[in-house]
């Protein structure tokens, strides 16, 4: 019997389909500039890959199989998208995936600091373990795996490779510096790391094609949820100072917000994404960093910019004020922290010509506005919810 995953749960208006399941898997890597044919995402439902899968149907004429648990963000109705509503751990869905893709992009994670120091085994097992076989399978069937790592594994902050602090996270030169075991903040940093190991190793050693990509904060509509509404938790910081702005309550600046952090825009990364597609000679064997060196703000100040493009929008609604708590009351015992986060550019520069523009304070206008119309409606009357770990 087919597992139940292999009957699209819907795809959206096929021009043709190229590709098939019963196809006899490719014995080599895509050639050189090939344009792929099929394309799987894995993790297609969520917040990169609902930009992903967009980007990709516009910019190649590839079938693309989505696959993830749901799909609510991701716009219906676009052409040569095969959505398949399953878990990577459903049996055969690996095997069948990587049997008829070219590319597999990876993008499945618990990627929320919130859950590494609270639901830590399985931050592990969505970021390492239940992708090992797909690295194995990719490696088997030489699909190129493009897989999302994070900038998180750089750590603390950027360390050269000689132990001194350096100004940025460097791809090739950087030490890896996460704190002691009971900070378990790295757990989710140690699980990518190690994926990044595994997947290394089978592309030196076992003739994986893949490409592996540190995503630097990248930000844009649809990231996370706003709690009480389409989710329950603390989300990332941008989605949780959305929530503090919609429901009238104070912005919490984790240990006063001083930790700095780079933002990219969600359309450049995905342009990031595309021009490796683009170039599978240059980046198959490769690891980049895809970031925006000139969008590095403390959270405050990210605080603060939002505060006013939320204003420029509501402006008769209350503004909220911004709150200082410990980190320790905010995520629990366990949470540590990243102080810096500059990428290094020069590879993805040189390699990708890619070279992100868009200011913060470009950006967060259009996402305030996108939360808005999403949410604002939803919210409304809504109670003050206690915002988890406030006194
Ligand atoms: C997270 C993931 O762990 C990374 O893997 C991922 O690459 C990154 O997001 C990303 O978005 O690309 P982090 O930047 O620490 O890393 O996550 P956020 O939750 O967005 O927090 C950013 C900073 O804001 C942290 O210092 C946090 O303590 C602070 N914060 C968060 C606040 O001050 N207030 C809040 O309400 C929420």
């Amino acid at each position: 019997m087919r597992p139940k995953f292999s009957v699209p749960v819907s795809t959206d208006k096929p021009r043709r389909d190229r590709g098939s399941a019963a196809r006899a898997p490719a014995k080599v890597m895509p050639l050189p500039n090939s344009r792929p044919s099929r394309i799987a995402v894995l993790g297609a439902g969520g917040f990169i890959g609902s930009h992903l899968v967009p980007g990709l149907v516009a910019a190649l004429d590839a079938q693309i199989d989505a696959v993830d648990l749901t799909f609510d963000k991701l716009a219906p109705g676009l052409p040569r998208v095969n959505r398949i509503q399953a878990s990577l751990s459903d049996p055969g869905l690996l095997d069948e995936i990587t049997a008829r893709a070219e590319i597999v992009f990876s993008l499945t994670a618990l990627c929320n600091p919130a859950l590494y120091n609270t639901r830590p085994l399985e931050v592990i097992d969505a970021s390492y373990t239940d992708l090992v076989p797909l690295v194995r399978l990719c490696a088997e069937r030489r699909r190129w795996l493009i897989h999302l790592s994070t900038c998180e594994v750089y750590g603390l902050f950027a360390l050269a490779a000689s132990g001194r602090p350096a100004q940025r996270m460097d791809e090739e030169r950087s030490a890896l510096c996460l704190g002691p075991i009971h900070r378990e903040r790295w757990t989710y940093a140690a699980a990518k790391q190690l994926l990044e190991r595994v997947i290394w190793a089978y592309g030196h050693h076992h003739g994986l094609p893949f490409t592996v990509v540190r995503p630097f904060n990248v930000i844009g509509p649809r990231m996370d949820f706003i709690p009480g509404v389409d989710g329950e938790g603390i989300p990332r910081v941008l989605a949780a100072f959305m929530h503090a702005l919609l429901a009238g309550q104070d912005l919490i600046l984790v240990d006063g917000g001083r930790q700095r952090r780079s933002f990219l825009a969600v359309d450049e990364f995905v342009d990031g994404l595309l021009r490796i597609v683009e170039r599978p000679d240059r980046c198959q064997g490769q690891i980049f960093n895809l970031g925006n060196d000139r969008n590095d703000v403390s959270i405050r100040t990210l605080a603060g910019s939002l505060l006013s493009a939320f204003h420029a929008q509501r402006p008769a609604a209350p503004l909220p004020r911004m709150r200082t708590q410990s980190a320790a009351a905010f995520y629990g015992a366990g949470y540590d922290d990243s102080r810096v986060r500059i990428p290094a550019m020069t590879k993805a520069r040189s390699l990708l010509g890619w070279r992100p523009r868009m200011a913060l304070d470009e950006m967060l206008p259009p996402i305030v506005a996108d939360y808005l119309e999403r949410y604002e409606a939803r919210m409304t009357g809504e109670p003050r919810i206690a915002v988890p770990g406030s006194p």
